[in-house]
């Protein structure tokens, strides 16, 4: 049985009291009977001080990006090494803002994934169509490809998550249907059992794009889709 995952992505919000009110509300609000992993990511410049504060809770700490440089002339950059160094578990690897705004290529996410593992980190990787990917091509074809591309030419596979979150429902209010996520994690768990192997096909695959408190349950519910990855 696959361990659920909510894990949330605070993107460019939340300064460090935001990020430590936050934090506190939130364990505060965890229950007794917690069933699954928290995982919060939090700005870089928050992210040493949230991994202090989580450090007896269960929630761990995720980083939104890295370089896949161990380390150089990268300026603005932060490689896996710090990131391991200062708690942190996981870390978001070409989520749709990255692939989008900092032209991160299916390349440069296979390389940031290389770089994950070499450092201890389980990388969760983002992936998910456009809406014209999703008219022209169906709603698996490019999850599967960028799933693939980025599990592609590494001597052994680490342990990572994959998220599925629609760029076309992230941020809009439009969601998928629980059912929709269903069948794309299918498929990509599919094709990541034939091209990798039954070991790594029992890994986690996440739902992201538009959870809301009012439709979560439906995502967690689910036996296909193994948790979710929240933004705003
Ligand atoms: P929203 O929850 O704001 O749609 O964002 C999802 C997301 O990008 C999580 O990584």
């Amino acid at each position: 049985m696959r361990h659920k995952i909510v894990a949330g992505n605070w993107k460019m919000h939340k300064n460090a009291e935001e990020t430590e009110d936050f934090l506190n509300e939130l364990i505060d609000q965890l229950p007794d009977d917690l069933n699954a992993e928290i995982i919060v990511a939090p700005t870089f410049v928050n992210l040493a001080s949230a991994a202090d504060h989580v450090e007896f809770t269960p929630i761990t700490v995720a980083a939104q990006n890295m370089h896949q440089a161990e380390s150089g002339a990268y300026t603005g950059e932060i490689s896996g090494a710090f990131l391991s160094k200062l708690g942190c578990k996981f870390v978001l690897i070409g989520h749709s803002e990255r692939r989008q705004y900092h032209s991160e290529s299916d390349e440069v996410v296979q390389a940031k994934v290389a770089a994950a593992w070499k450092h201890g980190l389980v990388p969760i990787i983002c992936v998910g169509e456009t809406l014209e990917e999703l008219e022209t091509q169906g709603q698996s074809a490019v999850p599967v490809a960028q799933t693939i591309a980025a599990l592609s030419g590494h001597e052994t596979l680490g342990e990572f998550v994959i998220a599925y979150e629609p760029v076309w429902a992230i941020g809009t209010g439009k969601v998928a249907t629980p059912q929709e996520a269903e069948e794309v994690s299918k498929a990509i768990r599919k094709a990541i059992t034939e091209n990798f192997g039954a070991e790594s096909g029992q890994s986690r695959i996440l739902y992201g794009g538009s959870v809301k408190a009012n439709n979560v349950a439906g995502f967690l519910a689910s036996g296909e889709v193994d948790g979710v990855l929240v933004g705003g």
